[in-house]
């Protein structure tokens, strides 16, 4: 996990929608990131989900609307006390009628005051009725907050507490742990940038429920993608058939099974991309003839006799038609899996497909490589400058990006 995400000040808003009874969850997860969490309720949110249950797992006092204008803590004001500690304020669940107090800049309870007064980064997360989100007055007053800097984080799409199916939702908590890492994030310097990360395996199919693949799982790809999105970049991320831990919000997400569609999906991306991360482990082979039935096993003869040959035909090398058609200001990052000379072997790959960086991973280590959470890799550039980055994926990612920025690489 990347240190910055850790013992944040986290001013959570609670109003009045009934998926304020899913706020507990949410102040739990932050607690256990060691996040110092205060809680300001709405007389109405106090009505959904108990106080007395916020303030025990955050392990402070929940600030209520009694408390607006209270001389409980003698010259300190709560609001202004809330707002100015907070690193971030984060509203959720975020009522119709918040979202319009707060946008005409009402202060008529301790939750409006202390977002009209705080400078921090406000992340709000609107949930209620569906046909209430959509009335053009909500629309209205939601789009003066993000016209005002303000995240305002769309409701999820499903059942709602009234019946109702639509949009209006409070998104699950890990993709508010992920908008809150969003706001948090310490560097946006990569604002502006496109980045296209390829992740996962492939699949080579040689009939309609056998396949040759690889284990992959996704997660350096997309670690690679979630610190480039912190760090302020669009990203889209070509995902071969894996279902990696980990979010994937704020990502688009391309999916693809085989090489082929691999190579397309990069091709047709390669003219908006600013750096290709070419994180994916890519089948190099695929059946030169898949069969449309199920291949049936031989019953002829004994065991040993009963042989099976398979016939493959070489997939084109993605990474090195990239290298060879890319301008001279799209930054092309490779990773090498190796299980012997790692680093001659890498630097030998960078030359032979035209990359820039190549980030060479010894898949044969328990700590690094497929599947796995961690990574140790040797980072060598066309330019000759070497460097070894070990940690969680995410850490060794977001290094990556530090290493590339700083050296003025990208
Ligand atoms: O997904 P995880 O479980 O987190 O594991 C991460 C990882 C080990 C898969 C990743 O860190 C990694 O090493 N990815 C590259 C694996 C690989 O295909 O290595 P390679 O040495 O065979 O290929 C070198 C480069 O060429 C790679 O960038 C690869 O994407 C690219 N390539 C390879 C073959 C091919 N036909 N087309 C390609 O573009």
């Amino acid at each position: 996990m990347l240190a910055w995400k850790r013992s944040r000040k986290i001013l959570l808003c609670v109003t009045g929608g009934i998926a304020a009874y899913k706020i507990p969850d949410l102040v739990s997860r932050l607690r256990k990131l060691d996040c110092e969490v205060e809680i300001a309720m709405t007389e109405a949110a106090e009505t959904l989900v108990s106080p007395l249950a916020l303030s025990t797992l955050s392990n402070r006092r929940a600030w209520l609307q009694s408390d607006f204008l209270a001389s409980s803590r003698g010259f300190e004001i709560p609001h202004i006390h809330l707002a100015d500690w907070a690193e971030v304020v984060v509203v959720a669940p975020c009522s119709a009628n918040t979202a319009f107090g707060v946008a005409q800049g009402r202060a008529g309870g301790i939750v409006e005051a202390a977002l009209l007064a705080t400078q921090a980064p406000v992340v709000l997360f609107p949930a209620m009725n569906v046909h209430m989100f959509e009335n053009p007055a909500t629309r209205r007053n939601l789009e003066i907050l993000t016209q005002r800097g303000v995240r305002v984080v769309d409701p999820a799409f499903g059942l709602l507490a009234c019946g109702y199916e639509g949009k209006g939702r409070l998104p699950d908590t890990d993709l508010i742990l992920e908008e809150i890492a969003y706001a948090l994030s310490p560097r946006r310097d990569l604002a502006g940038k496109h980045i296209l990360v390829t992740a996962g395996p492939t699949r080579e199919y040689l009939d309609p429920v056998r396949f040759i693949s690889n284990p992959s799982s996704g997660k350096m790809g997309l670690a690679m993608a979630r610190t480039a999105w912190y760090r302020g970049a669009e990203v889209r991320v070509i995902l071969g058939p894996a279902s990696p831990a980990g979010s994937a919000h704020g990502l688009e997400i391309h999916g693809v099974v085989s090489t082929l569609e691999m190579r397309d999906a990069v091709m047709e991306n390669l003219e908006w991309a600013d750096c290709i991360v070419k994180a994916a482990a890519v089948g190099d082979y695929r059946a030169e003839e898949k069969a449309d039935h199920k291949i049936k096993r031989n019953t002829g003869g004994n065991d040993q006799e009963r042989t099976f040959s398979l016939s493959l035909v070489q997939n084109p090398d993605i990474a090195a038609e990239v290298g060879a058609r890319k301008r001279a200001d799209q930054l092309l990052i490779g990773f090498a899996a190796e299980t012997d000379d790692l680093v001659a072997n890498a630097r030998a790959k960078l030359e032979r497909k035209g990359l820039d960086v190549m980030l060479a991973n010894d898949v044969s280590a328990p700590s690094s490589g497929f599947g796995v959470d961690t990574n140790v890799v040797h980072m060598i550039s066309r330019t000759g400058g070497e460097i070894s980055i070990s940690g969680s994926k995410e850490e060794v990612a977001d290094a990556v990006w530090e290493e590339l920025i700083t050296g003025g690489l990208f």
